[in-house]
């Protein structure tokens, strides 16, 4: 069946490039991209046509790195660096999902506002449990969320109320990837915490099922000094931290590093080398005091940088207020090393936050022709349009000042969700 939205259409082709279309029609063959028209062609005349009128059709967005189990208390217990903060906030609310029914209700309020935000797409970190992993999946599905999910694994440095041993972590993993078979829009993830919550053994282990069954890999890099200390103490036969990692053969372009703030050159030409995914998240790196990431330098070097709102270290869900604060840390650092190169551009964050987490995911940038559609509706008309105000004017106005309550419709998949 053919169907159309008709609107602003804009695209994140590249880093560095917008696709414009005004006023134009996006129609779908079932649910996928058959192109986007400045008038409707005649083979596609009698395509069901939702007219949003002025508003703006985006990409709906890819958050590519989030906590499920710490949404709850986001926005609070911001008064730490990172490996404090896990201690006193994140692993006691982590421990409340041994409990199945407190987790499946969190999970199902985490799985509607991701949607209502416009997050069609994830790579989410669980807790250590596998019952609520599954939970979490399946909720996520239900709401129409796709990606991937992270039963985490951590067997040291953890309290003994959020650890598991070493054979229990292994058994466990074993128990969910079997489980999770049933999913077809949320697949499994492997998730080593990072490096100093696992044992070489364990992570030798992950190693193993990842080469055995080709699956995808994500955790944490340099994203803090006091983190990065502990790791070398740890693992002193590693000389940088991606090492650790890669000892394993869990750091190549399956691969997702959440932060990679203190990435030097070295670590950086290995992500590079490696095709590694680092994900910034610059709302945590500021709120955990973790420093300012180079994320305009790492895109200009050609890594494919995705973004995460880190939920709960980073204090919003919204991937429009996580594009906002992406661009003004930049441009922060920009000020702090007297460069402004250093700023991110509209066209930079909007790719990080869709297009760089759709092709980990396996689609193509933008529209792309041929994939079940994934869009969000952003009503901006209660917003003066200035004279000669153009599509990416409005695109950067909406990433300030536009939240949920902007949202006329999300489609995931093909399918209306809102
Ligand atoms: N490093 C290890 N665990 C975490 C976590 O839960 N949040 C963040 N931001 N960093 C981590
Ligand atoms: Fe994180």
């Amino acid at each position: 069946m053919l169907t159309a939205l008709k609107g602003n259409i804009i695209e994140a082709l590249s880093p560095n490039s917008l696709g414009l279309h005004p006023n134009s029609f996006l129609v779908l063959e079932d649910g996928r991209v058959a192109g986007i028209y400045a008038q409707l062609p005649q083979a596609m005349k009698e395509a069901q046509v939702t007219d949003f009128g002025d508003a703006l059709i985006l990409q709906s967005f890819a958050d590519m790195h989030l906590h499920g189990p710490q949404y709850e208390f986001t926005g609070t217990g911001m008064d730490r660096p990172l490996l404090a903060w896990l201690e006193t906030y994140a692993f006691p609310a982590e421990a409340r999902y041994a409990d199945p029914a407190y987790a499946r209700e969190r999970y199902r309020q985490l799985s509607r506002d991701l949607i209502q935000n416009g997050t069609t797409r994830v790579s989410m970190f669980s807790s250590l449990h596998t019952d609520a992993t599954l939970i979490l999946m399946e909720e996520l599905e239900k709401a129409g969320v796709t990606g991937y999910v992270g039963k985490v694994n951590m067997d040291r440095n953890a309290p003994a109320y959020l650890c598991e041993t070493t054979e229990q972590s292994k058994a466990e993993t074993l128990r969910w990837l079997d489980a999770c078979r049933r999913f077809t829009k949320i697949k499994p993830i492997l998730t080593p915490r990072f490096a100093p919550s696992c044992t070489e053994e364990l992570l030798a282990f992950l190693g193993k099922v990842k080469a055995e069954r080709d699956l995808p890999v994500q955790s944490h890099l340099s994203e803090n000094v006091g983190e990065i200390a502990l790791v070398a103490e740890l693992f002193p036969d590693c000389g940088q931290y991606w090492q650790v990692y890669d000892k394993f053969g869990l750091f190549d372009g399956k691969t997702l590093m959440a932060h990679c703030v203190h990435s030097d050159e070295r670590e950086r030409a290995a992500l590079l080398e490696r095709g590694v995914r680092p994900v910034h998240c610059a709302s945590s790196n500021n709120a955990l005091m973790s420093g300012i990431s180079p994320a305009a330098e790492l895109l200009r070097e050609g890594q494919g940088v995705c973004l995460g709102s880190d939920v709960a270290g980073g204090t919003t869900l919204s991937m429009l207020a996580t594009m906002a604060n992406s661009i003004c840390a930049s441009k922060d650092r920009g000020v702090m090393k007297n460069d402004p190169s250093q700023a991110l551009s509209i066209e930079a964050a909007y790719y990080m936050a869709t297009s760089a987490g759709q092709t980990f995911l396996g689609a193509k940038p933008g529209f792309g022709a041929g994939e079940r559609l994934h869009a969000v509706v952003l009503d901006d008309t209660h917003l003066p349009m200035l004279p000669g105000m153009s599509l990416r004017d409005r695109l950067l106005r909406a990433v300030y000042r536009l939240d949920d309550r902007h949202i006329r419709a999300v489609y995931s998949e093909g399918v209306r969700r809102i």
